[in-house]
């Protein structure tokens, strides 16, 4: 299939293009690379020994977004672009309701129009607020702690809609848990501009030296040692989830958890990352931060039964891979 993958270029996303170019599908990549650096298409290529077409473009503009359609036959759009940062989200609302928004109706009208019929979206676990896990895609939704929350799960419902008017309009939403790792490579990884976010990003900087210690954000959750417990997913298997989600949707509205069906205590990431490379990550334990919640993970079942998919990487292969990528950072000039 010749498939549209906007965001292409960031961390989920060109893991994605690597494992779509493997399954033998044709790539096209729009990002405007607000959050990801045009070097990482050297890379893949390099990986994939295949240079995909490149457009660097704010999927926000229709007019930018119609030439692409207009100079390729698109089969399929996978949707990754979108501003990500739950906090920043809190400080600016308009700008993500505005990007992560109008970005979604640009490429659905878009492919209506063209007559795409394939569309899969980067939704997040973050649609499912504060509620029990193991989580599964039939809970109904609450209202989300944040504005980018906000985005992913207005998003979710106006592709509903749209696919639920237009019979041969599909849609597959993927709600991911927390995404780790890097590409075997080392070529590929979690590469934030600025402070990380993430937890994985700051522990990898710290063990670099680039960042004096991580904070851990609260030991008093009613958790196995008090510290959050996440469902982390190496960034690898949520790609393949993504070909897979492509390569099996057919009609209508699909929802799936892509995640590990476990869920991991920050202090027992830190402490496996350091036993699996050997490095020191020094730590302070503070207060919790807020809108965090105490547990989050998924029920998997769904994607593994209807998407024949399932996450096979341990935490063990993450923090492993994660860390390989920090160390190979400006060591590699392409
Ligand atoms: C994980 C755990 C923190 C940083 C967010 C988004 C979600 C998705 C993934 C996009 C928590 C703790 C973290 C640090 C810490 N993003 N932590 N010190 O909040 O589970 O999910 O990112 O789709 O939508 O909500 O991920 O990595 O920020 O936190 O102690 O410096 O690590 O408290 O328990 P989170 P996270």
């Amino acid at each position: 299939m010749n498939i549209l993958v906007t965001g292409g270029l960031g961390f989920i996303g060109s893991h994605t293009v690597i494992e779509l170019i493997k399954s033998n599908h044709t790539v096209v990549i729009a990002d405007n690379l607000i959050n990801s650096k045009i070097d990482v298409l050297n890379k893949i290529e390099t990986v994939v020994n295949v240079r995909p077409t490149f457009y660097q473009v704010d999927v926000t503009n229709e007019l930018d977004v119609e030439e692409i359609f207009t100079n390729h036959k698109i089969e399929g759009v996978i949707h990754f672009a979108g501003l990500k940062s739950v906090g920043e989200s809190v400080s600016k609302p308009l700008e993500y309701y505005y990007n992560n928004l109008v970005s979604t109706m640009v490429l659905s009208k878009l492919c209506l129009k063209y007559g795409v019929e394939k569309f899969v979206f980067s939704s997040s676990a973050t649609v499912y607020g504060d509620q029990p896990s193991p989580l599964k895609e039939e809970v109904e939704l609450k209202r989300t702690t944040n504005p980018y929350g906000e985005t992913k799960a207005m998003s979710e419902r106006i592709l509903t809609d749209i696919a639920n008017a237009h019979e041969k309009f599909a849609v597959s939403l993927l709600r991911y848990f927390n995404p780790v790792g890097a590409h075997e490579s080392g070529l590929l990884g979690e590469n934030p501009n600025g402070i990380p976010n993430n937890l994985m990003p700051f522990v990898t900087k710290v063990a670099k030296g680039e960042l004096p210690k991580l904070t851990i954000f609260g030991d008093d959750y009613d958790t196995v040692d008090g510290t959050g417990v996440r469902d982390y997913i190496h960034v690898v298997d949520l790609a393949k989830g993504h070909v897979k989600a492509i390569e099996n949707l057919n009609k209508g509205v699909n929802c799936y958890n892509l995640g590990t069906g476990k869920g991991t205590s920050v202090l027992e990431m830190v402490n496996a990352f350091m036993r699996v490379n050997q490095v020191a990550v020094p730590y302070e334990i503070v207060d919790r931060r807020p809108g965090d919640i105490a547990t989050c993970y998924a029920d998997v079942s769904k994607a593994e039964y209807e998407l024949d998919w399932k996450a096979e990487l341990t935490i063990d292969e993450m923090v492993r891979d994660a860390w390989n990528f920090e160390q190979k950072q400006g060591l590699i000039e392409l």
